[in-house]
């Protein structure tokens, strides 16, 4: 029987077979093998992935391990998986928060569609996945991001800093801790932008694989002067499945490409109704037509909500419902769709980190 030392190289063109489902590139390429140690036929490295919250985590390392098992010589692999989240925002971003990797709007066409219920529990899903996450509100006209996430203290400040207040491991800011709550703010989108810019300026977030930002309502003054003042890496649209509520996203989604802010998805929230009582589905406001949307226009699809009694209590009560019940189906599809969001961050940066 021949002795086989099993070297470096041979272990790289075993990984060099496997690939990133979603980068479409294999694992060397993609920088994601780190620290190779070979001792006799123990080979030890680390798998390096694009985020935490990678959904695919078990099925690239399991698919790594099965290469280099089948290199000769090798008897026993230790794969160590560790994430790390690529920036990949814009050059403004470097003035104004240059410690935050990734900044994601989450916009809708209309009100009221579960935009800052889709905020909350994106944010404490990407926290629980391990990534350092922030959420700003910066819907002026309805800050509801505190009361969401169940926080009541204001942030602390000091030497002009702002400090975040932190709950279920996110970091929150909202413009409602910064205007008068007895008075209606009238304020037109350049005085909207400038605030939000001065705010992203001060707060001292601390590094960041994404800031998630719950923006105003609609497609009108505020949010378009927002997302041009904000450093977006992209932008989450979010819609119900009626006729209606869709074409008022389609409205925003072209209005986000038109000034150049990636689309990194679409999300169905209120999709459809079980009954607790005898689990039967009813598609309320009918079914699938964001997903049908992001199909034709070529935007990818997130994933879809159900309309639950306990996504509306659980928000009111400012416990997410990642969080009150995390082992429901409603938290299981938030945590899917935060994965699927990651991913396409992910993607972005593909092509750059692969040359
Ligand atoms: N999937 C859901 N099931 C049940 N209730 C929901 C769901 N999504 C959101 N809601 C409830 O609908 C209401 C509106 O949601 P939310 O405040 O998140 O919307 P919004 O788009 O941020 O609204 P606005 O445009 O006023 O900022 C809230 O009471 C929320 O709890
Ligand atoms: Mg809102």
């Amino acid at each position: 029987m021949t002795e086989h030392t099993v070297t470096e190289q041979q272990v790289l063109d075993a990984l060099r077979t496997v690939q990133d489902p979603e980068l479409h590139k294999d694992l060397v390429t993609l920088g994601m093998i780190q620290d190779i140690h070979i001792d006799d036929g123990a080979v030890a490295f680390r798998l390096v992935l694009t985020t935490p919250a990678c959904p695919l985590r078990s099925q690239i390392s399991n698919a790594a391990r099965e290469a280099v098992e089948k290199v000769p010589g090798v008897q026993k692999v230790d794969v160590q998986v560790s994430a790390n989240v690529q920036r990949h925002n814009r050059a403004i971003a470097e003035e104004l928060i240059p410690c935050v990797r990734n900044s994601i709007a989450v916009a809708s066409g209309k009100g009221g569609v579960g935009k800052s219920t889709v905020s909350t529990n994106l944010a404490v899903a990407l926290a629980q996945s391990g990534a350092l996450t922030g959420l700003l509100d910066a819907d002026i006209f309805g800050p509801n991001i505190p009361q969401m996430m169940g926080i009541t203290q204001e942030p602390r400040q000091s030497d002009s800093r702002i400090y975040p207040v932190e709950n279920y491991g996110v970091k929150v800011i909202s413009m409602g801790f910064f205007v008068p709550k007895d008075r209606p703010v009238i304020w037109r989108g350049p005085m909207v932008s400038q605030a939000i810019q001065q705010l992203l300026r001060d707060v001292e977030w601390g590094d960041l694989d994404y800031l998630i930002i719950d923006l105003p309502p609609g497609t009108g003054d505020a949010p378009l002067t927002l997302v041009q003042s904000i450093p977006l890496t992209g932008v989450v649209i979010v819609t119900t499945p009626q006729s209606v509520a869709l074409a008022d996203a389609m409205r925003g989604l072209a209005m986000f490409q038109r000034v150049g802010v990636p689309v990194l998805g679409i999300v169905e929230n209120m999709s459809y109704y079980i009954c607790p009582h005898c689990q039967e589905r009813t598609e309320i406001f009918s079914y699938g037509g964001a997903r049908r949307e992001a199909e034709r226009l070529g935007v990818p699809f997130l994933g879809e909500i159900p309309l639950d009694p306990q996504i509306r209590i659980a928000g009111d009560e400012g416990k997410p419902v990642v969080v009150s019940e995390p082992g429901s189906p409603q938290a299981e599809a938030f945590r899917l769709m935060a994965g699927k969001l990651a991913s396409q961050v992910s993607m972005l940066g593909a092509a750059k980190s692969a040359t």
